[in-house]
């Protein structure tokens, strides 16, 4: 048989070339081009073969109970919504060092503990390595299936012949079919392993889990080309020299998005940590002006943190900084303006820092207020009263906007010992059923005169 051609296409225009160009001559995007399989007669031909799609009506289709089944890990659970779906495919990403591969064989081994067949494909690392890392955090004696290799057409006789339950890649930049010339990692090289990849796990009913670095500029031909390909993607975040990490879904066809998992990293690998306000809020120094404590919504679960502000007068002529960690830095700079227009006051020849601590990322909204109240805290150099959680959505016109689940986030606060709450007006219209002092305002103005 005639070896396949291959063609490089440019990803912005679809220009077509016979190699490789760093500029595209049609729309001059650089580095747009991307190896692709030429189809030729025979693909057609093969692709017509193929089309044995059945016919099948969504009342007729059996679905068996109890889909997610469980690696016994909860916190990685929690974030794939009760467990893995068999026939799933679940891209794991996040940068490298990260984590990726020490959570995922701590999974495998909780599987091992129940009848699930399990088969762990490294690209990185050899048998020995592996065995290496799982016997440093006590599952040197685990019955694993392991392959290190990264010749993904060989790689998938094996998965065939052994159909197991669940396969690990790690990573999916290594793996590399010879159909394509292009080097492992590319972009048509990743796309075009995980796509036979897919293609078995459906096949055959396997649930896979795909392991992919990603870097934050993104350098690496990233994991992020297979979102849209994937049941669920999860990303693995946090600062590599704080021992913290979150596990966060970002797409799930089988449960709920923005549930977290959090883990704590240690000499033995990740410890689950289930109370994670408590971590966040371990180090915070009560009486700190420009310190507040939050409570967000996690998915289903109350997270309180710790928002840290810091107003400084700008050196120099040039505009005044706006640095965010954690938190979307346009949502600060609408607080900032919000703050300025409604109360009044300055901060044009101010820097403005802001901090979740912890390495926490909030995108709620019911955040606003604390962040907005630390800002104001550290303007005018005055605490706020470090028993109290602030929380509520805040308007252009600054106004105190309604949040969801009080209760759950009050009963958190509780928990956490603190004794006072500010809350939106719009969100208690019954007395909330908790022993804490509540505040509810309808307006910033109240909340500043409460605090200042
Ligand atoms: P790893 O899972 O190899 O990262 P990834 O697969 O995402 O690239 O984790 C590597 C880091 O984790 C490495 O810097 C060492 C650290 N680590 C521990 O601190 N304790 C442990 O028990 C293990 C296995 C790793
Ligand atoms: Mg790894």
């Amino acid at each position: 048989m005639a070896k396949q051609r291959t063609i490089y296409i440019c990803q912005h225009c679809g220009c077509t070339q016979p190699r490789w160009l760093g500029k595209c001559p049609d729309c001059n995007e650089w580095n747009s081009f991307s190896e692709e399989m030429e189809a030729t007669g025979a693909t057609q031909k093969k692709s017509k073969n193929i089309s044995q799609s059945k016919l099948v009506y969504l009342d007729d289709v059996t679905v068996e109970a109890g889909m997610h089944i469980q690696t016994g890990i909860t916190e990685l659970d929690r974030t794939l919504g009760g467990g893995y779906v068999s026939g799933s495919v679940i891209l794991l990403g996040g940068d490298p060092g990260i984590g990726k591969s020490t959570i995922i064989l701590q999974a495998l081994a909780g599987l091992n503990q129940t009848d699930k067949t399990c088969l762990y494909i490294s690209g990185e690392e050899s048998a020995s390595q592996i065995k290496l890392r799982a016997s440093r955090m006590g599952y040197g004696d685990m019955h694993l299936a392991m392959i290190a290799d990264n010749n993904i057409d060989s790689l998938l006789t094996h998965i065939t012949e052994l159909t197991p339950d669940v396969v690990v890649i790690d990573s999916i930049q290594t793996m590399h079919t010879d159909e394509l010339a292009s080097a492992p990692g590319t972009i048509g090289q990743v796309r075009e392993s995980a796509f036979k990849l897919i293609e078995v796990a459906k096949r055959k009913q396997i649930c896979m889990f795909i392991i992919g670095h990603v870097t934050k500029d993104g350098a690496i031909a990233g994991p992020k080309v297979l979102e849209h390909m994937v049941d669920a993607v999860l990303y693995f975040e946090g600062e590599r020299n704080h021992s913290y990490r979150i596990l966060r879904t970002i797409k799930n066809r089988f449960g709920s998005t923005n549930e977290i998992g959090v883990f704590e990293m240690t000499g033995k690998g990740l410890m689950e940590v289930s109370d994670p306000s408590g971590i966040f809020l371990s180090q915070r120094p009560k009486h700190a002006n420009g310190s507040t404590v939050i409570a967000t919504m996690e998915g289903s679960r109350p997270v309180l943190s710790e928002v840290q502000a810091l107003v400084s007068s700008a050196g120099g002529g040039g505009m005044p900084r706006r640095t965010c960690i954690g938190i979307d830095h346009n949502r600060v700079a609408l607080l900032i303006a919000i703050l300025e227009k409604i109360h009044g006051i300055d901060l044009k020849g101010q820097d403005v820092f802001v901090n979740i601590a912890g390495g926490m990322r909030i995108t709620e909204p019911a955040a606003d207020l604390g962040i907005l109240l630390a800002i104001y805290s550290s303007f005018i150099n005055q605490h706020i009263d470090p028993n109290m959680v602030i929380m509520g959505e805040v308007g252009l016109s600054g106004e105190i906007r309604a949040i969801m689940s009080l209760d759950r986030r009050l009963s958190e606060a509780k928990k956490m010992g603190f004794e006072s709450a500010i809350v939106p007006k719009a969100s208690c219209k019954r007395k909330p059923d908790i022993d804490l002092t509540i505040y509810s305002f309808t307006e910033l103005a109240q909340c500043v005169a409460l605090i200042g």
